[in-house]
């Protein structure tokens, strides 16, 4: 097979129906997905869509947009695709001269495409450079950032970030590691001082502090969610996915300050989880906390 010819990676898109039926998808409606990824929530909204409509598509991994494109191109809906981060939609909207949107999706974390693609550097199941970004053009690498922090920073990234309690040793032996370039080189640090039943657990707390460092994403998702409310029609609404606390907090934090000042509806006052079936047939949806809500001034 020649490179850059292998199949794309399946990428199941998690709650779907919920999805659907949160954004209350019209047929004539413009539906911006500020996560579109491989595409999964985007043809099922575009499959709601008639030509009238509009889908914008945004998303930081231009390699995902690239079979994104593939995914949804025979829609007859117009579908404008950017390479940007979805905090930047105000501005995107302004310049491209597109009006506010009646539904917002953000599906948070990480595509089966850059979990399953070693020289990303995202899953500790497969060795590959310490790399980590979403955007593999721009900003700094899990490597550069171990090399760039201090012990002590580092330890402040993996509490923070990862909600790691350990997190003095493990940066204490990150940091006094003779290599630090590859996943392995990161494996051995943390095997060398966890006891193995935890193991799974930490890795899976440094895996995900070192990313969120990496992509700056808890200040993308401020941001994010100090300044999208322009950007949605009245009675547009707003769909969140997130998968972990440090993400859903400030989620549900923003939609009750914009329902105190009377701008939102929420429409799920407790989050959505997935199905059991659903958790059954794609393990990745067990985290999965969907938050939704409808701007009505
Ligand atoms: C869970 S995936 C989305 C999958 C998509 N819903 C689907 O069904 O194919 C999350 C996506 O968000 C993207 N992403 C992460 N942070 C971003 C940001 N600040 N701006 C835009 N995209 C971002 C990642 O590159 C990844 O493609």
């Amino acid at each position: 097979m020649r490179p850059g010819t292998e199949p794309s990676p399946i990428h199941i898109p998690v709650m779907v129906p919920e999805v659907l039926s949160y954004l209350n998808v019209r047929p004539d409606g413009v539906y911006l997905d500020g996560t579109v990824g491989l595409g999964g929530h985007a043809k099922h909204i575009l499959s709601h869509l008639n030509s009238d409509g509009r889908f914008v598509g945004v998303d930081r991994d231009a390699r995902a947009l690239d079979i994104c494109k593939e995914t949804i191109h025979a829609f007859a809906t117009p579908i404008s695709l950017y390479n940007r981060s979805y905090d930047t939609i105000p501005s995107l909207l302004r310049s491209e001269e597109i009006p506010p949107v009646n539904g917002i999706l953000l599906d948070l974390g990480l595509s089966s495409l850059q979990l399953s693609s070693a020289e990303r550097g995202f899953a500790y199941s497969t060795d590959g450079p310490l790399d980590m970004r979403f955007d593999p053009e721009s900003g700094v690498t899990a490597e550069s950032l171990i090399q760039n922090s201090t012990e002590k920073e580092l330890a402040d990234i993996l509490y923070q970030y990862g909600e790691e309690r350990h997190s003095r040793r493990i940066a204490r032996y990150i940091k006094k590691a003779a290599s630090m370039t590859t996943i392995s080189d990161l494996l051995e640090s943390i095997r060398r001082c966890t006891a193995p039943a935890h193991r799974q657990r930490t890795l899976a707390r440094i895996f995900q502090a070192l990313r969120i460092a990496v992509n700056n994403e808890l200040d993308s998702l401020h941001h994010f969610l100090d300044t999208f409310i322009d950007s949605l029609a009245i009675g547009g609404r707003i769909v969140i996915i997130s998968y972990h606390s440090l993400e859903d907090r400030p989620v549900k934090h923003s939609f009750k300050q914009f329902n105190r000042d009377g701008r939102l509806r929420i429409l799920t006052k407790k989050p959505i989880t997935p199905s059991i079936d659903e958790v059954a047939t794609n393990s990745k949806a067990r985290s999965a906390k969907l938050r939704a809500a409808e701007r009505i001034i």
